[in-house]
């Protein structure tokens, strides 16, 4: 048995939590969108051709921003192709992913999915191909009120008030060699900056996030980082991170994953701000991790694994997730909040099919996969403010990371203080952990008001359309809560949701 000791205090906080870190991505990729949110003549669609049954489990998991409509799709997009009547839309081939785009969805039928699904949209503009003139266009058509050549056309396409979309992302990991339009630091630097200073022009209320590295293993990460904010610091507010997490070892290397994505977070707040304190600047840049997720079982890169014949809307990079994985999105979750001071949005990529935790059949069902658990409860218990906390647990080594945590922890209180949310992830594959914690600075008197487990005997489980209540939470019996101190003893391999209310 594990021991783990957890001191809080009600005065000690990381941060208030920003809901738009509980964001997911919808990329037009493989069965994300055609048959994923978007399949008219589905039993389930309505008269719009979304799928309800998507719409539903969206709703469950209780997602707040959603990312479109790439990736790697955006740096070759033409925005233009993808409004107005259906009959006149061009069909265009997508060279991100080698298939073919109808463009029977595009900008008003994404918008009009988010106000059903009950979301704010983050809209990201094409750096690859095009520049700032067509991103200034495009902010026209979607935020302008009217008057104008575009905002009329938006009117004319039934759209009579704005979107006012105020999330926008300059491009998409542009340093990477796979990438429509890969660009130098500097040159991306240069374009993300003309690009922000015409949107905001037109628009002053909208939030700007730059590209940051593809990933921390890029050799230019830090470099790169580095370099865009030397361009575009003043005019932008958010640098991005994306990470997806891969098994190369053992289960418990897979687990320093998050280790690693801790430190990424640190290194990147690390660069941004010695780029603010080298310009004496008061302005701190935030983070959007706008891409993370477990994918290695059915990565498909384009260029590789083209499908033959572009077709649309192909079954490709359809991860089936197991239980490891499920305990994997768990600790990104916990990272997030953790960092909750410095990452204001976050996007699991992505939201349906591609890499996803909800996963349809065309014609069929829809069916929620081991990660969605994880984090639908971090979405409802994610509400009001992190607290720091001390903790003494033993540590595991790995070949990646020589001192990492078995429990992996994070502590969010309401605003009044009268309820305590504990998310814990015991990371020992064979051992129960015994966790003991103080409240120090409440007025006492706790109860356990909720508290669920996920855990399975088999790391490999998974929930298909065959079996889609594999895994799921269940009640967690070993917990108790008096005066200041709450126990809890946490299955091996378990991802923990306990929730104390005072009085
Ligand atoms: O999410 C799938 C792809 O992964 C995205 O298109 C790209 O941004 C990343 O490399």
């Amino acid at each position: 048995m594990i021991q783990a000791r957890v001191i809080i205090d009600r005065d000690f906080e990381i941060g208030e939590i920003d809901r738009r870190i509980f964001g997911t991505f919808v990329e037009h990729i493989g069965r994300c969108v055609y048959g994923g949110i978007f399949e008219p003549g589905h039993p389930r669609a309505d008269a719009q051709g979304f799928r309800e049954d998507v719409l539903e489990l969206a709703r469950e998991l209780g997602i707040t921003v959603v990312r479109y409509p790439g990736g790697n799709f955006l740096s070759g997009y033409r925005w233009e192709d993808g409004v107005g009547p259906l009959e006149q839309r061009p069909r265009q081939l997508d060279l991100a992913w080698f298939a073919t785009e109808p463009n029977t969805f595009g900008t008003n039928e994404f918008i009009d999915w988010c106000r059903k699904a009950k979301v704010e949209p983050m809209f990201c503009v094409n750096l690859g191909t095009r520049g700032p003139d067509e991103a200034r266009q495009f902010i026209e058509y979607c935020n302008h009120p009217g008057g104008t050549v575009l905002s009329d056309l938006r009117k004319q396409h039934g759209y009579p008030e704005p979107h006012g979309i105020k999330l926008w992302g300059l491009g998409n990991e542009q340093d990477g060699p796979w990438q429509i339009g890969e660009k130098s630091a500097h040159e991306y630097g240069r374009i993300a900056k003309e690009t922000a200073k015409l949107m905001r022009w037109l628009d002053p209320s909208i939030q700007l996030s730059a590209c940051g590295s593809s990933n921390s293993g890029m050799k230019s990460f830090g470099a790169w980082e580095y370099e865009v904010l030397e361009e575009c610091y003043d005019q932008v507010d958010m640098l991005s991170l994306h990470q997806y997490f891969a098994k190369s070892g053992d289960s418990y290397d897979f687990q320093t994953a998050i280790d690693a994505m801790d430190r990424y977070i640190e290194q990147v707040i690390a660069i941004c701000d010695a780029i603010g304190a080298k310009r004496r600047s008061s302005k701190r840049i935030m983070l959007s991790f706008d891409e993370y997720n477990v994918w290695y079982k059915a990565r498909l890169t384009g260029m590789l694994d083209r499908p033959k014949g572009w077709p649309v809307g192909p079954a490709f990079n359809e991860e089936m997730y197991n239980h490891e994985d499920a305990l994997i999105l768990g600790g990104a979750m916990i990272s997030l909040l953790n960092h909750c001071d410095r990452v204001k949005v976050a996007c699991l990529a992505q939201l349906v099919n591609v890499i996803a935790p909800i996963m349809t059949e065309n014609g069929g069902p829809a069916w929620k996969q081991s990660i969605f658990f994880p984090f639908a409860d971090a979405s409802r218990i994610g509400h009001g403010r992190v607290l720091r906390q001390a903790v003494s647990v033993p540590s595991f080594a790995t070949k990646s990371t020589a001192d990492a945590p078995y429990l992996l922890s994070t502590v969010v209180a309401n605003e009044e203080d009268t309820r305590v949310a504990v998310l814990a992830l015991n990371r020992h594959l064979t051992e129960s952990l015994d966790l003991k914690m103080s409240l120090r600075g409440f007025r006492g008197g706790w109860k356990i008001a909720d508290a669920t487990e996920l855990v399975s005997d088999d790391l490999q489980a998974a929930n298909t359309a065959l079996n889609p209540d594999r895994l799921a939470p269940r009640a967690l019996n070993n917990v108790a809560a008096s005066g200041d101190e709450m126990s809890a003893r946490l299955a091996p391999a378990s991802w923990n949701v306990i929730v104390l209310q005072r009085g």
